[in-house]
């Protein structure tokens, strides 16, 4: 059918004949002349026609998106027509001869340009067109090269890729289920995994001693640009690690083979490292982004004593008063300022004081602070001149400090171009949910740390876990953890965790009888590949990476899934819909 790809030709194929299909991405008509830039996985490559070939008359009729296949001649360009922005802008195709395989009609949008030309929900409705488009063209491929090194990383390394069952029981990862009715036992389900947790930490007692999978997972959750309701991880575990290092080291190596090979960097490891508790404290958020600095600083020593009572209430009633500096935002409007409090108060903060460092302090606050405490916060924050300080004061400010100053390096494009790898390790083992019940803070599985263990019952939110979490530019890229072995102390977690001997046994009780055979120690990790493409891809959101994903309502605009089944089928399920 062909004996090349278009953007692969270049001026040292000039004057051999070649044989190209692909699509028509458009066609221009100069008189009798006329050009068509023909498309095909590879990139474009202009066609020309001479305007006086009647065997070619047919290339006036082509319109967007038709399937074309031509005989030609690779030409040189003259020099005015050579377009520096195309691959293959310094040749064309003088062509002989031309078949129409077949005709598209009118495409609901351009393939050329970015997609802004139409909704994200027509490109989904038109996948197959869109995914003409280069950049989904290009981000399908790296993804392919991603998954590729990958495999062969965990591979070289001995690790077994092995699938596990997608029809299964519920695994608890924080999300809803994905229910599938079981028709040879009516009134009984089966649940999507959301993750092979259990499956792995099986495999480890099964001998496996090294597993990988690149794997789908499914969570019935609310979307967001980086939340898919099925969706894929590179998942994996290690028997005998000799503690978290051994499972840090194979995701070091893998990033890196995978940089290496999809995108020629050399990344820089092992990566950096902060405990949970140091994340917090300094950013405000267990997931960082070190592209820029911003640290919080604590001036509740400067401030305790203060005539502000806000502030002097805060340190007094047990919390603090703390902030950011905004290196060169004195000039923030009034407005501006208020948005910010806005962003801190949703995020929980009582209210939002600011300081303007000019030739003297511009604040709604100033004529509450000493000079001497007005000296030691912008001494305390090494303000100069033009910056702008931002305090809370209370406690529970970290997340709104967070957010601030996520908020402030989004407006003032802080963060640098580049890849920022970073571990959070010491996660509590336990926090509290809004109901104020005791939740994992990782998942059930999770040890926690040996010196811990006395006290877990006492003082369970004191307890930090055995689990870590890769970050990557402020984006949670995976999540792992060394597990429980030990099946008392697996009990003794779900008995902290409200987890009824009655419901342990319905919902794991499998897997506590496991882990009386001979558990070996183990500890593994999940990392969201979609995410990870994301990033290497420049791109904003998963949608672009994934084939055919869904919209933020859960929707497939393509298939229309989900919807109504007929009735004989729920009636094969014995079920009925309200
Ligand atoms: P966790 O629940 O943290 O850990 O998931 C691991 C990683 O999977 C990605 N991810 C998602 N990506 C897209 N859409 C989603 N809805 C979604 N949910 C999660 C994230 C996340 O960091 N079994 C444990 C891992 C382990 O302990 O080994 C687990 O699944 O990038
Ligand atoms: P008020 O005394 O409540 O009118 O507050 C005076 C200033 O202090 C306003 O700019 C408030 O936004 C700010 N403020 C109030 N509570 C806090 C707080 N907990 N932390 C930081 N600033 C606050």
């Amino acid at each position: 059918m062909r004996t090349d790809y278009s953007a692969q030709l270049t001026t040292a194929d000039v004057g051999r004949s070649v044989t190209l299909a692909g699509w028509v991405n458009r066609r221009r008509d100069f008189g009798g002349i006329t050009f068509v830039d023909l498309r095909d996985s590879s990139g474009i490559v202009q066609l020309f026609f001479p305007g006086d070939a009647t065997e070619l008359a047919e290339s006036h009729t082509l319109n967007r998106e038709d399937v074309i296949r031509v005989v030609g001649t690779v030409a040189r360009r003259s020099d005015e027509n050579v377009n520096p922005e195309m691959v293959t802008g310094e040749i064309e195709i003088r062509v002989e001869e031309l078949t129409i395989l077949n005709r598209s009609v009118t495409p609901p949008f351009l393939v050329e340009g970015d997609g802004s030309d139409t909704t994200e929900e027509t490109r989904l409705k038109y996948r197959y067109v869109d995914l003409r488009r280069e950049s989904m063209q290009r981000n399908l491929q790296l993804r392919h090269r991603i998954f590729k090194s990958i495999r062969d990383y965990f591979s070289d390394e001995g690790f077994l890729e092995i699938e596990t069952p997608f029809l299964t029981k519920s695994t608890p990862e924080g999300a809803r289920d994905f229910l599938v009715p079981s028709r040879m036992m009516p009134g009984s389900f089966y649940a999507l995994p959301q993750s092979p947790q259990l499956f792995k930490q099986l495999f480890m007692i099964g001998g496996i001693d090294r597993y990988f999978q690149l794997v789908r997972c499914f969570r019935d959750e609310d979307l967001r640009a980086d939340r898919q309701l099925d969706f894929t991880q590179l998942d994996l575990e290690i028997s005998f690690p000799s503690d978290k290092e051994d499972v840090l080291a194979f995701l070091e190596g893998s990033m890196a083979r995978v940089f290496k090979e999809t995108l020629a960097l050399d990344l820089e490891i092992p990566f950096p490292r902060l405990t949970h508790a140091e994340a917090i404290a300094r950013y405000g958020i267990d997931k960082p982004d070190l592209r820029y600095g911003m640290e919080i600083h604590d001036v509740s020593d400067v401030v305790s004593g203060s005539g502000f009572r806000v502030f002097a209430d805060a340190v007094t009633n047990g919390g603090k008063v703390a902030g950011l500096l905004a290196k060169g935002c004195a000039g923030y409007s009034r407005s501006a300022l208020d948005q910010l409090q806005d962003v801190a108060v949703a995020a929980g903060a009582k209210g939002l004081a600011w300081l303007k460092v000019e030739e003297t302090i511009a604040s709604p606050i100033a004529k509450f602070l000493s000079e001497d405490e007005q000296r030691g916060i912008v001494e305390a924050f090494g303000a100069e001149q033009g910056d702008l300080i931002l305090l809370l004061a209370g406690t529970g400010i970290e997340p709104p400090l967070g957010e601030l100053r996520r908020t402030i390096a989004k407006q003032e494009n802080l963060a640098t171009e580049g890849w920022n790898f970073l571990w959070v390790t010491d996660f509590p083992m336990f926090e509290l949910d809004e109901a104020g019940k005791l939740t994992s803070s990782h998942h059930p599985f999770t040890s926690p740390r040996a010196e811990d263990i006395p006290t877990l019952e006492s003082a369970p939110l004191n307890a930090l876990s055995n689990a870590y979490d890769l970050v990557l530019n402020g984006i949670e890229l995976g999540s792992g953890s060394i597990r429980i072995h030990d099946r008392q102390l697996q009990e003794q977690v779900f008995r902290l965790l409200n987890i009824s001997p009655e419901e342990a046994e319905l919902r794991f009780g499998f897997f506590l009888r496991a882990l009386e055979y001979g558990a070996p120690p183990h500890g593994g990790f999940a990392l969201g590949i979609d995410r990870l493409v994301m990033l290497m891809a420049g791109e904003q959101s998963l949608r672009d990476v994934i084939a055919f994903p869904k919209t933020t309502t859960g929707l497939c605009p393509l298939t229309e899934a989900p919807m109504p089944v007929a009735k004989e089928q729920l009636d094969d399920l014995g079920i009925a819909t309200r």
